[in-house]
């Protein structure tokens, strides 16, 4: 096991700590009125409603698979993926421990997604949709709607900008916690490669059911000042909003 965790990399596809926090969450029953509290902490950036921002500074996680979003916690809070900004939320102190990754990332996977997300250019789609039935399809696919057991995101209606940044990162190495077989597959990619599979995967349309309403607010967070950021959350010190109270169990 010392050996796996010291080279896993190089040998494991997207390892996963032995016994870590995303084994442990994934046992647990999540409660989706914790999830929601803890949600609020993440609003400051990921908006009430889970969308992001369009321009890929903050991805889409609403509707997202919970197996992912419990992988992604524990490999940013064990600094086993680089989230500067968003690494101090995850403490035990704002987030919690195991319990919490667990109820928030249900509370998001039932999030319905949005119906305008960032797209790419629209050039040379159907060549895009042929990369990505040759390349993609096996893990995330046929949709795009991820693989719930081997914690493979979805990526169908994520922001352009967001998916072409994370290609990016997992081919070159700089996202650490990527998947070994799929950074080898994807390093002959050519810069149009990779901007038409992704245009192509930001309109893959998700099911009706996972849709939102054109402009629909989430009404769990009524008191969010929306007002206060008009497009894109600003990027310096973000304010943390205090995380209630844990109810007494
Ligand atoms: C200060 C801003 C900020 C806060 C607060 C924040 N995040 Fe993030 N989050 C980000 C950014 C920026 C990224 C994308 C990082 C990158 O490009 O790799 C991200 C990425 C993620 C991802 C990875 C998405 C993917 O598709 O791989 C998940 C999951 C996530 N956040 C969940 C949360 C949760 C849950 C909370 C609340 C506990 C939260 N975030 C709070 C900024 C934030
Ligand atoms: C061998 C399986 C495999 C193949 C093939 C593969 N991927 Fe992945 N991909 C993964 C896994 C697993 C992850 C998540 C790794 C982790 O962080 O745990 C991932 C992550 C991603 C992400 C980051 C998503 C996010 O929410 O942060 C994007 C974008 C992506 N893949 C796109 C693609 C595209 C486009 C192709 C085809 C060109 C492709 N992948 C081929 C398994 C694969």
């Amino acid at each position: 096991m010392a050996l796996a965790l010291g080279c896993g990399a190089a040998t494991a596809v997207s390892p996963v700590e032995p016994g870590g926090e995303y084994e442990q969450a994934l046992k647990l029953t999540p409660n989706l009125e914790k999830g929601k509290n803890i949600y609020m902490v993440c609003t400051v950036c990921h908006r009430p409603e889970g969308w992001g921002s369009d321009d890929g500074h903050y991805p889409q996680i609403a509707g997202q698979l919970a197996s992912v979003t419990i992988k992604q916690l524990a490999d940013i809070r064990r600094r086993n993926r680089d989230n500067p900004t968003m690494f101090p939320f995850t403490s035990p102190r704002l987030l919690g421990g195991v319990q919490e990754i667990a109820d928030v990332a249900a509370y998001i996977e039932r999030l319905p997604m949005n119906p305008d997300n960032g797209v790419g250019p629209g050039y040379e789609l159907a060549y895009g949709e042929k990369l990505y039935k040759e390349e993609c399809v096996d893990c995330h696919g046929a949709r795009g709607e991820g693989n719930l057991a081997d914690h493979v995101p979805a990526v169908q209606g994520q922001h352009y900008r967001y998916l072409v940044r994370q290609f990016e990162w997992i081919r070159s190495g700089k996202r650490r916690n990527a998947d070994s077989k799929m950074v080898k597959q994807i390093q002959r990619f050519t810069p149009r490669d990779v901007s038409v599979v992704m245009d192509y995967v930001s309109r893959i349309k998700p099911p009706a059911e996972k849709l939102a309403e054109h402009g629909w607010t989430n009404p769990d967070f009524p008191k969010y000042a929306r007002q206060a950021m008009p497009y894109t959350p600003r990027l310096q010190k973000p304010v943390a909003p205090q995380r209630p109270p844990a109810p007494a169990n």
